[in-house]
């Protein structure tokens, strides 16, 4: 069975992110309702930014916070407080100014100077709240993406180790041409969801986005083109400056 995907067509990136809030407003409403409780895995980066900033602004009241548990994509090799961590920036944009218990946040335990050793831990940490032993994977209801001008996705770039990556759930990935180690959910795992959403904004991503919807490039030197939820839904957020080289009938 092919993924079913969605391409949502946003004029501006401020719809993008009200779009995507409303995506995850109902994905987090009816996975509570059918299962009591909503698991999130957010991106970093720049792009959700604003999705964060919009759901603590308008969306706090409506949302079952304490059915909701947080978790994380990927994350750089650094410590929580660092500008670059992205569970740093999801903290100060949103998880700071909701009412979420403190245990329902799992951040990538990044601080820890060996990233192998903070991916195995992470790994152990999903193993048990999703209760997955060996060969199985958990079941997000909601993963957010982002993607690079490269193709890349979460921290699985083109090219580089973790794209082999068959049975583990997170590992540390070195990025050569970052010169820094990264830590990933691996593409089992993405490909496990009930829904992945990317969100990409900007012309800087416009030829990108065309390559990796309509291209047909070797999907190793696009990763993004890897990300087929099996038994899931993938819904691509775009607004206008990203999709203009997308052909008017994708
Ligand atoms: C990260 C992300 C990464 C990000 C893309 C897009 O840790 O950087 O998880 O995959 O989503 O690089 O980044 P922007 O949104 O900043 O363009």
């Amino acid at each position: 069975m092919s993924t079913p995907v969605e391409l949502r067509r946003l004029t501006t990136p401020q719809d993008l992110f009200q779009a995507a809030a409303e995506e995850v407003i109902r994905s987090a409403t009816d996975a509570v309702a059918q299962r009591g409780r909503f698991t999130i895995a957010l991106s970093g980066g720049s792009t959700p930014r604003n999705l964060y900033t919009l759901i603590a602004a308008n969306a706090s009241a409506s949302l079952p916070w304490d059915r909701m548990f947080f978790f994380w994509s990927d994350e750089r090799h650094v410590p929580p407080d660092d500008p670059e961590s992205n569970y740093g920036m999801a903290r100060d944009t949103l998880l700071s100014k909701v009412a979420i218990p403190p245990a329902n946040i799992f951040p990538i335990p990044a601080e820890n100077p060996d990233a192998s050793a903070a991916a195995e831990i992470y790994e152990q940490t999903l193993r048990k709240f999703f209760a997955v032993g060996p060969g199985e994977f958990p079941r997000f209801d909601l993963i957010l993406l982002g993607m690079g001008p490269d193709g890349h996705t979460a921290s699985l770039f083109p090219e580089t180790s973790a794209l082999q990556e068959k049975s583990r759930l997170v590992v540390a990935n070195w990025v050569e041409k970052l010169k820094a180690s990264r830590i990933t959910f691996t593409l089992p795992v993405l490909n496990a969801a009930r829904c992945v959403a990317f969100l990409v904004s900007g012309a800087d991503k416009a030829a990108v986005l065309h390559e990796v919807l309509e291209g047909d490039s070797p999907a190793e030197k696009y990763p993004s083109k890897l990300v087929r939820p099996s038994e899931g839904k993938l819904i691509w957020f775009v607004d206008r400056a990203a999709a203009s080289e997308l052909s008017a009938a994708a």
